[in-house]
């Protein structure tokens, strides 16, 4: 039986156990799949049932600067606001670091800045996971490689592991049952063109977490045994509309991804809607720009909030019709 600690030792077997410097700080970009992440076969590790495809928000993301700390607790910080020991984003965040302590007293002081909503469907934990195993790594001068990173990244947030790098990132499921197979892999694949553009419909944090939400789907959902075949198909799409620059092609299958993803968050048991009243306004939107030939398309997390996709070609067009992004 395979623990987060297994891995973490099995990885860092023969690094560095205290830190190595005083303080240690790395930024990590936001990640949004194009092909979702939605469901896991194995929660603990958080090994997925699919793969999945995203792509990086660049100079959107995380900074995390981390020390040792003398107080008798880990101090975190986020925006330079101090988080209280009884907040569930403090709790996740030292559950996680539990797993790196050089002894059970050795406690971090972290501060960390988001140029992006926190917990909004916007990739705030994949970049924050992201961040911070960079800066651990840093800290105690382990030099693990980028691949390492991404497998003690996906131990704190699934979708963290795609954030590692810039640009398409592709994590590969794997069939191991210890999950050292499963992590992010770069494609070799650059859009100089292609536009991701954030439409805020709810800046508030979601009721919901993606944890439970993906949860209770895998094990309510009837429509959910049809979606690693969707998946599949999606992936194939994506891949091929990347390699030749096809908008039309990428924006079609990231869209219908994302909303077989929703159908099957909305048919378990209790239903499941992220959508408010705005979220389908604007999905209208997006057909009607369609219709118009004005190629634009939309993808949607686990929140409210809508991403378009596009190419600079539009860009004056879409601003045109969405200024709020
Ligand atoms: O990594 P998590 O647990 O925050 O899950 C991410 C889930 C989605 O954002 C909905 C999809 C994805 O692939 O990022």
């Amino acid at each position: 039986m395979h623990t987060k600690q297994s891995i973490v030792q099995h990885i860092l077997k023969n690094k560095q156990k205290l830190p190595g410097k005083q303080s240690a700080e790395a930024f990590a970009s936001s990640n949004i799949a194009l092909c979702k992440y939605w469901g896991k076969r194995n929660d603990e590790l958080n090994l997925p049932v699919t793969n999945s495809l995203s792509m990086s928000l660049g100079e959107y993301g995380t900074r995390f600067t981390i020390r040792s700390c003398e107080e008798r607790d880990d101090i975190l910080w986020i925006n330079h606001e101090k988080i209280t020991d009884n907040s569930p984003i403090k709790k996740r965040l030292s559950h996680f670091l539990d797993l790196f302590r050089p002894d059970p007293d050795f406690y971090f002081h972290i501060d960390s800045h988001s140029n992006i909503p926190i917990a909004a469907g916007l990739a705030s934990s994949a970049s924050a996971f992201a961040a911070l195993i960079k800066s651990l790594d840093q800290l105690f001068c382990w030099e693990c490689t980028d691949t390492e990173l991404s497998i003690l990244a996906r131990l704190g947030s699934g979708s963290a592991c795609r954030s590692l790098w810039p640009g398409f990132v592709e994590w590969q499921k794997g069939t191991l049952d210890n999950g050292m197979d499963s992590h992010g892999v770069p494609l070799n694949v650059t859009w100089a063109d292609l536009r991701l553009a954030i439409v805020m419909i709810d800046q508030n944090p979601k009721t919901i977490s993606s944890r439970v939400a993906m949860k209770s789907t895998v094990d309510t959902s009837p429509l959910y045994r049809a979606w690693p075949d969707c998946v599949s198909q999606h992936l194939v799409e994506i891949k091929s509309a990347l390699m030749t620059q096809d908008i039309e092609k990428l924006g079609r299958a990231a869209e219908q991804n994302a909303l077989a993803m929703h159908a099957t968050m909305m048919s378990s048991q209790p239903g499941i809607i992220y959508s408010q009243p705005e979220t389908l306004k604007i999905m209208q939107q997006v057909w009607q720009c369609r219709a118009e030939n004005i190629p634009v398309y939309f993808t949607q997390d686990a929140g409210a909030n809508l991403k378009l996709l596009f190419t600079t070609e539009v860009t004056d067009a879409i601003l045109a019709r969405f200024p709020q992004v």
